[in-house]
């Protein structure tokens, strides 16, 4: 079964089309990441003229790559949420319209749950065992999730505030290093002292797997104002002091996230281990968890590839594919997706 997977949720205008839930046929997307530069972060209002933009293009050119025409299409996913309103409008109109016009199946896929299946992506050759803890990280979300079953998803932890990898932006754009924070955080990273910082860890009880990272974020703040005498000014930070407050703010988030997964693991003994999302493109958090989750013994998994890590369409088709197999019947109504910023799973 050939499933066309749309996203439009943020800043990645993207189409794919994926076989039977893990062959990528053709994963297309079109990054506003330069746009956003200029501006050190998203403008809905932009992203969302330039969704409209790039929409119909990108569908075409998934089609074109994957060289399938619509009769090979069974089925299309999209995001009604959660996400920019005006952004997830694009994809959810054009996918009902497509729905309506082409006579498919409608599934909506959550956002984060379609990040959960970056890791079926090109994953042809494995079998994975339930229950799997999955550890979801990105720019808009940082979440713990347990998945008992395809479809059956029970969320156990989240971020009280930031989600890390609108940390890594915000300290990115502290530091005057640029827009998105995480991969250039961790590429100058590399030439510092990651034990340069002490970086405080929130402490938010032994009974829960909830995160919070604003706290971290504002000590980064203070480092950098008593560097500079309470003068913001990045341009003026040297550039020992600015990697070596990227390796300790890289660092104490990985700690972090790790130091949940970890009792998470504890408590609910998962037969896998996933990390899923943009922050999990990061080799600092995949270090941590394998060294201090190697004791239990399971399989902790990456997507293989970094493009099913950040936002693309093939893990919304692979989400896709696997919501309708359990319950095709469901899909059949193309009215049944509509943008929802606070979509819930
Ligand atoms: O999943 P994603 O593409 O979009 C959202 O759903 O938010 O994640 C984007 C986030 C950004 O905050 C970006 O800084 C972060 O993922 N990110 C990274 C890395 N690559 C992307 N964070 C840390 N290390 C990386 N290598
Ligand atoms: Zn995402």
């Amino acid at each position: 079964m050939r499933i066309l997977g749309i996203e439009t949720s943020c800043d990645e205008t993207a189409c794919a089309v994926v076989e039977n839930g893990t062959r990528v046929l053709s994963n297309v997307i079109a990054s506003q990441i330069d746009m956003h530069k200029k501006t050190g972060g998203v403008v809905p209002e932009v992203a969302a003229r330039e969704h409209i933009l790039k929409i119909i293009p990108v569908i075409k050119e998934a089609l074109e790559q994957a060289d399938l025409d619509w009769k090979d299409i069974d089925g299309i996913a999209a995001v009604p949420g959660p996400g920019l309103i005006s952004a997830l409008l694009t994809g959810t109109l054009t996918a009902s319209t497509l729905a309506l016009v082409k006579e498919k199946p409608l599934i909506p896929v959550h956002h984060i749950l379609g990040h959960i299946y970056g890791n079926w992506c090109e994953r042809t050759d494995v079998d994975f065992k339930f229950p799997i803890l999955i550890l979801t990280v990105s720019g808009g979300h940082n979440d713990l999730v347990l998945m008992k079953n395809h479809g059956e998803f029970e969320l156990i932890g989240q971020s009280r505030d930031d989600a890390a990898g609108e940390a890594f932006d915000k300290v990115a754009k502290l530091l005057g290093l640029g827009y998105p924070g995480g991969p250039i955080i961790q590429k100058v990273a590399r030439e510092g002292d990651k034990n340069a910082f002490d970086f405080p860890k929130a402490k938010l009880g032994s009974r829960t797997f909830d995160y919070s990272f604003s706290g971290l974020k504002t000590a980064v703040l203070y480092a950098v104002q008593e560097k500079y005498e309470k003068e913001f000014n990045p341009e003026k930070l040297n550039s020992s002091f600015v990697c070596d407050v990227a390796a300790s703010f890289q660092k104490t988030v990985a700690e972090t996230l790790v130091d949940q997964l970890e009792n998470a693991t504890e408590k609910y003994s998962p037969k896998e281990i996933h990390i899923a999302g943009g922050v999990s493109a990061n080799l600092a958090l995949r270090e941590e968890a394998e060294k201090r989750l190697l004791k239990f013994k399971v399989p902790i998994r990456y997507p293989v590839n970094i493009a099913f890590c950040t936002d693309n369409a093939a893990m919304i088709a692979s989400c896709g594919y696997f919501l309708h197999l359990k319950d095709p019947n469901k899909y059949k109504n193309w009215q049944n997706i509509q943008p929802n910023a606070d979509f819930t799973f």
